[in-house]
């Protein structure tokens, strides 16, 4: 089948809702977020692989809050929808719910958006399908992207920055003195 050049969000979009079983437990009783991690990347991949129409690779991560515990017995209902393409690449947004099977309560977990990248028969990336935006809301999570994109390259600029800063362990005394004077830490070495 030949891939479009366009297709529409909904052509792709993904639930998956899995029973959390004891297995998925930890030694607290709830349920691993590496499980629920795994069941992100999980549909992420069937929501780009099914845009793309071909195999995808997850790049990137974006950062994952877990509002609250997730309990075994509950079903969990993760949704993702693509939000964005660039040329090889695909944001996908990811919602996680938890119901609770007596009550019929839904409790939203956590989200996070997860960059994919579509892959040719060589590995290498590969040009997918742009988005028809169909719904306000569509438009919306399109832009979103964008901006969160922005923020996203200033961020790892800040960060690279930093990361080269902490190759310099012989800071000035009085600077290290600042940065830790209210620290709950004791330097048990001369500066
Ligand atoms: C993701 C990967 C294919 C990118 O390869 P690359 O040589 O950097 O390719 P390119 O520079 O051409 O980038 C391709 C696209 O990926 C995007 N990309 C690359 N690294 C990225 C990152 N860390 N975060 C977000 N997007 C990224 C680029 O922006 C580009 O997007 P675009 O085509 O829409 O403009 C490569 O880094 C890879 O194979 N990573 C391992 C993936 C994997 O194995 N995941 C599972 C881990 S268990």
């Amino acid at each position: 089948m030949n891939t479009p050049q366009y297709r529409a969000v909904n052509f792709s979009q993904t639930t998956i809702t899995e029973l959390m079983i004891p297995a998925y437990a930890n030694f607290g009783g709830k349920i691993h977020g590496g499980i629920i991690l795994s069941l992100m990347d999980k549909v992420a991949y069937v929501c780009s692989a099914k845009h793309a129409g071909c195999y995808c690779v997850t790049a990137s991560i974006n950062v994952v809050d877990f509002r609250g515990p997730v309990e075994v017995g509950d079903l969990v209902h993760l949704h993702a929808s693509v939000n964005y393409v660039g040329t090889s690449s695909i944001v996908v947004g990811v919602r996680v719910e938890a119901e609770n099977i007596h009550t019929g309560e839904v409790r939203h977990t956590n989200s996070s958006y997860f960059t994919m990248v579509a892959m040719d028969e060589n590995r290498q990336p590969r040009t997918v399908p742009g988005l028809i935006l169909e719904s306000k809301m569509e438009v919306h999570r399109y832009t979103k992207t964008l901006k969160r994109r922005e923020l996203l390259k200033q961020y790892k600029q800040d960060i690279s920055e930093l990361e080269l800063d902490t190759e310099n362990v012989n800071p000035e005394k009085s600077t290290t003195e600042t940065l830790l004077a209210d620290q709950r830490c004791i330097v048990a070495v001369s500066c």
